[in-house]
């Protein structure tokens, strides 16, 4: 049986009616066969658009899930309005500033289901809730989750056949997504974590609204709500489990990662005092690339040449900034500049970096240790097993600890290169920080780094700029001093080229054994090679690396078609 939206249904049983009633009038005069030729034999239904399912009038009650509320469209001056498409389903934002409110408010808008198909959903979702049966540990369960999603998708996918034989696929892929995200994933919010406008989704308590963090307008309130503390707690635990981490009342503070690479905080009452709270910092799904900074302004061509050099012949980079700087997108805006034909091993407590797929990458994470204090594997003992991973290249997500700190410098010291974030605002404090507690690490030791990137974050502006790029002269009294060679200017938002190289350019030289005038036109080269990218709008890194790695094979090729202007696509 097909019953769609509430005029449908209503026209069924009133035809339904009808029927009776002719039933009753006919029975008397006509014989039973009469009366079933009267039977309105309705025409097989047409293959169901888009436009039977969802009304386009959209209402608050239509959303199906109830476990976050969508509230009443607010009103006021409208800010700015698009739409995006997450996984199946068209979602439309307007940004509006209602003259009540302090804050502009972030008015999701979602398709309406009609009533029929609302019902049939519960359906579906009791059905193969108890169909499918899966015990709520093994949904929970993080080698089993993709397992359990493809048994949920495939058993509703069939209900749905059953139910609904004509449902074009489009609508059916979207039922099946709402149905699931409610079921298994964040509900609404998984809309939120498809905006990629956002970079920050926060859930302070079920009485205030979800706030965001917009690249354009900052924290904005959300039409969204989730419905109580107990709700909260549940998608903070469901991320837990899947990320093999826990939290509870013995645990009330956790971070990890969803399966999808964002990042989550959360924090439980009476610790967060005002309710349960969740904070997802949002991972873009194409990560940040060398050419989106060079474009959006984040470093110039200069200077990331000049990171490209260094990467190439092993210096050793610190890259630091204040929280949400944008340290370890920068991080991992560098790794294309790795030689293919080198050994990766990254160390993260959360996983962040996306390294190009053609790298020789093995990705290393750390673990909480479970309730009884057992099975956490720290930062420093990876850092110790990676060492004998025989790796050419390590990536530390960020220091925080003084034994990861001497690790890392000694693996430096030892003639590793080595890559890594610290929170701190200007070189200087970078030089401060390592040599003081927590990290207190001895002066002599930071002469192994090379160089210094400073990432800057211009609040009231959304911008983040490299507010400086330097070099560590290690002095003869065991010290380190640094020599800026790059800088950026807020009056006129320009990088400046301050001094020149004394000490990273110099060891380069000794390294390749090129002369001075090849070691400028190799520089000069590489800016070629960048520039030409932007120009060409290249900006995938597993694209950016595929230009680069050609590069390392052969150079003149790629920098002949740089310098002529040829498509990228001709070359590689
Ligand atoms: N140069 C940039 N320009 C614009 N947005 C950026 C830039 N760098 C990072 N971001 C965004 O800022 C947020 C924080 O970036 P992240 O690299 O995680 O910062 P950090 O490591 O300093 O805490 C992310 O949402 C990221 O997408
Ligand atoms: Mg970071």
């Amino acid at each position: 049986m097909i019953m769609v939206t509430v005029e449908e249904l209503q026209e069924a049983l009133k035809e339904l009616e009808d029927v009776k009633k002719g039933l009753k009038g006919k029975a008397k005069k006509a014989p039973a066969k009469t009366v079933k030729k009267a039977l309105p034999i309705k025409p097989m239904p047409r293959v169901l658009k888009w436009e039977d399912i969802f009304s386009k009038q959209e209402a608050d009650t239509g959303v199906p899930g109830t476990e976050i509320m969508v509230m009443h469209h607010p009103q006021g001056k409208v800010l700015q309005e698009y739409s995006y498409t997450a996984k199946s389903t068209p979602v439309r934002i307007v940004i509006v500033k209602p003259p009540t409110e302090y804050t502009p408010i972030y008015d999701m808008h979602l398709p309406t289901v009609g009533e029929g198909t609302r019902i049939i959903m519960d359906e579906v979702r009791e059905e193969i809730t108890s169909k499918v049966g899966v015990g709520l540990q093994e949904v929970l369960d993080i080698k089993a989750g993709g397992r359990v999603d493809d048994r949920y998708r495939k058993s509703a996918e069939k209900r749905f056949k059953d139910y609904l034989p004509k449902l074009d696929e489009k609508t059916e892929a979207l039922l099946l997504d709402l149905m699931l995200n409610d079921m298994l994933g964040l509900g609404k919010m998984e809309f939120l974590l498809s905006d990629d406008s956002l970079e920050e989704i926060v859930v302070n308590n079920s009485v205030e609204p979800i706030w965001v963090y917009h690249k354009m307008h900052g924290w904005l309130k959300t039409n969204l709500k989730v419905r109580d503390e107990k709700q909260v707690y549940e998608y903070a635990d469901g991320i837990a489990r899947r990320a093999e981490r826990q939290i509870n009342t013995l645990n009330p503070l956790m971070d990890a990662h969803l399966t999808t690479g964002e990042r989550s905080n959360a924090t439980l009452f009476p610790i967060s005092s005002k309710g349960n709270t969740m904070t997802v910092r949002k991972f873009a799904r194409e990560p940040w690339s060398i050419v989106d900074f060079m474009d959006n302004g984040t470093v110039s061509p200069g200077i990331a040449a000049f990171i490209w050099m260094g990467m190439q012949y092993e210096m050793n980079i610190l890259v630091s900034g204040g929280t949400a700087s944008g340290k370890t997108s920068l991080l991992n805006a560098m790794t294309p500049f790795l030689p293919p034909n080198h050994r990766i091993i990254s160390i993260e407590d959360t996983k962040e970096l996306r390294l190009p797929n053609y790298l020789h990458w093995v990705p290393l994470v750390t673990r909480q240790p479970n309730p009884e204090g057992k099975g956490g594997v720290t930062m420093l003992d990876l850092m110790v097993n990676s060492l004998r991973m025989r790796p050419d290249r390590i990536i530390v997500g960020e220091i925080r600890r003084h034994n990861e700190a001497e690790v890392l410098f000694e693996a430096m010291h030892t003639g590793h290169s080595v890559y890594a974030t610290l929170h701190a605002n200007t070189a200087e404090e970078v030089r401060r920080r390592l040599i003081t507690p927590p990290l207190d690490i001895s002066e002599t030791l930071l002469e192994s780094l090379h160089m210094v990137l400073v990432q800057f974050r211009h609040r009231r502006l959304g911008i983040r700029r490299t507010l400086e790029f330097a070099e560590v002269l290690p002095t003869s009294e065991g010290t380190i001093s640094f020599r800026t060679l790059f800088r950026w200017r807020p009056t006129e938002d320009a990088f400046m080229m301050v001094k020149d190289s004394i000490r990273v350019m110099p060891e380069i030289q000794l390294f390749s054994g090129l002369s001075d005038r090849e070691l400028k036109d190799e520089l000069g080269n590489k800016q070629k090679i960048l520039e030409w990218l932007l120009k060409n709008n290249v900006r995938r890194t597993d694209d950016i690396g595929l230009v680069i790695g050609r590069y390392y094979t052969s150079p003149d090729e790629i920098v002949n078609a740089a310098k002529a202007g040829k498509k990228p696509e001709a070359v590689v």
